[in-house]
C-alpha cells in the first residue's frame, strides 16, 4: 500500500517537473504550444500534434491521414511571411536581383551589369576551382550608391549543358551524409563547405569587409543561383555568426537553392536572418536535391531529423506564370510545392528568362522589364 502511494507521488512529481505536459492535447489552441506539449499515457510521453489542415491540436495518431502536422518542435508550425514594405518579397525585387546573378555568369560581368544595372559597380570578381573535379565557382562583390546597397553575388555552376549539370547535381546529392560543422553548430554538405571556403573565405571576404567599413549604413544583399544559392545562405549565416555586419542589414534572396544544409541550419537561419527568401521556379529539380526523407521530420527520431537536409523559410514559389507566386508557410516545402518529379529546364528559366539567350544578348535590360 505504501509502495503504491510512493509510486503515485513520484509520478506526480515527475509530471509537474515536466513542462509541456497537458491533460488533453485538445485543450491547446495554438500550434507552437501544441508542438511543445505532450500527454502521459501510463509511463509513456506522447507528443501532441497540430493538424495543419484542421488547425487543431490532437493526441498522437489523430490527424487526418492526408494532413501535414507539426509535432515535437514549434519550428514545424506554419509561419506567414512579412507583408510590410521593406520586409516583403516582390517579383520586381526578385527580377532585379536575378539580373545581377546572371551578370555574374557572363564572361564579362562588368559589361553585362553596365547594360542591366548601370548603378551597380563591381568591386571584386573571383573565379576559383571549387572541387577536385575542377568545376569553377564564381562570385562578386559590388556597390550601388544610388540604392545604398552592397552586393555579394554567387554565380553557381558554370555549365549550361543540362545533361552535364544534371549529372553534376546527382553527384553532389550522392555525397549526402557527409556533413561539415558550420556556424552555430549547424551542418552543411562537405561539397558546399569546400566551395564556401575557397570562394568566400579565401577570395571575397576581405573585400566585403572593407566595403562594409566604407559604407556602414548600406544594406547587404546576398544572392545566388543553384549552388550559388547555397553559398549565399551559408555566407549570410557565417557573417552573422562572425558579427561582420548587423543581421538586420542582411537581405538574403536565392534562386533554385538546393538542400545543401541540415535541419539545424534551417532553424538557425530563420532565427538569425529576418529577411530571407528562397525563390523556386515551378518544378526546379535543383531545389529538390538532395531529396528529403521525411519532410515533416515526424517519423524520424529527433537526432536523425536534425541531420536531414532541410530547407528554410520562406520559399517563394512561381508555378502558373512568372509574375504571381505563393509563399510557403512551412520550412520544408511539403504541401506547398509538389516535391515529386522535377525538371532541370525549370532551373534555367527563372522569370521566363532563358539564361543562354540573355547572356548572348549582352544582357539587354528589356528582357527583364
Ligand atoms: C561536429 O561537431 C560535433 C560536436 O560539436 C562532433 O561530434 C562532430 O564529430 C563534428 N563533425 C565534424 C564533421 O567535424
Ligand atoms: C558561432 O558559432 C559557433 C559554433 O559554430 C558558436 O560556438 C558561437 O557561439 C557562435 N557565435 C555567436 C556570436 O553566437
Amino acid at each position: 500500500m505504501i509502495c503504491l502511494l510512493q509510486l503515485i507521488l513520484v509520478a506526480a512529481a515527475i509530471s509537474t517537473a515536466n513542462a509541456g505536459m497537458v491533460n488533453a492535447c485538445s485543450d491547446v489552441k495554438d500550434c507552437a504550444k501544441c508542438a511543445d506539449s505532450h500527454i502521459n499515457i501510463f509511463a509513456f510521453k506522447e507528443h501532441c500534434r497540430w493538424c495543419i489542415d484542421t488547425k487543431s491540436c490532437t493526441g498522437p495518431l489523430v490527424c487526418p491521414a492526408s494532413s501535414a502536422y507539426a509535432s515535437k518542435d514549434a519550428f514545424k508550425c506554419p509561419t506567414v511571411a512579412p507583408l510590410a514594405k521593406g520586409k516583403r518579397y516582390t517579383t520586381k525585387l526578385g527580377r532585379s536581383l536575378y539580373s545581377l546573378v546572371l551578370a555574374s555568369k557572363h564572361d564579362k560581368p562588368e559589361k553585362c551589369i553596365k547594360n542591366s544595372r548601370p548603378d551597380v559597380k563591381i568591386s571584386k570578381f573571383a573565379n576559383v576551382e571549387c572541387d577536385s573535379s575542377k568545376n569553377k565557382c564564381g562570385g562578386l562583390t559590388a556597390v550601388s550608391k544610388e540604392a545604398k546597397a552592397l552586393y555579394l553575388i554567387f554565380r553557381g555552376a558554370n555549365t549550361l549543358d543540362k545533361q552535364m549539370f544534371t549529372e553534376f547535381i546527382h553527384s553532389i546529392a550522392s555525397q549526402f551524409g557527409a556533413w561539415q560543422n558550420f556556424s552555430y553548430g549547424t551542418g552543411v554538405m562537405s561539397y558546399f563547405y569546400t566551395a564556401f571556403q575557397r570562394l568566400f573565405v579565401e577570395e571575397l571576404m576581405t573585400d566585403i569587409k572593407s566595403l562594409i567599413k566604407q559604407y556602414p549604413d548600406y544594406r547587404l544583399w546576398i544572392t545566388g543561383h543553384g549552388i550559388g544559392g547555397s553559398l549565399a545562405s551559408m555566407t549570410a549565416l557565417y557573417m552573422t555568426n562572425k558579427t561582420m555586419i548587423p543581421s538586420e542589414k542582411i537581405r538574403l534572396v536565392t534562386f533554385g537553392e538546393p538542400r545543401g544544409s541540415n535541419y539545424l541550419f534551417a532553424k538557425s537561419i530563420e532565427k538569425h536572418i529576418q529577411f530571407r527568401y528562397r525563390v523556386v521556379n515551378r518544378k526546379d529539380l535543383v531545389a529538390n536535391t538532395p531529396a528529403i526523407l521525411d519532410p515533416e521530420g515526424n517519423m524520424l527520431t529527433n537526432a536523425a531529423n536534425e541531420k536531414q537536409p532541410y530547407h528554410y523559410r520562406y520559399a517563394v514559389h512561381y508555378d502558373d506564370n512568372d509574375q504571381d507566386f505563393d509563399i510557403c508557410e512551412n520550412s520544408e516545402d511539403h504541401k506547398c510545392r509538389n516535391l515529386l518529379g522535377g525538371d532541370i529546364a525549370d532551373h534555367f528559366t527563372y522569370f521566363g528568362v532563358k539564361i543562354e539567350d540573355y547572356l548572348k544578348s549582352g544582357c539587354k535590360k528589356d528582357i527583364f522589364v
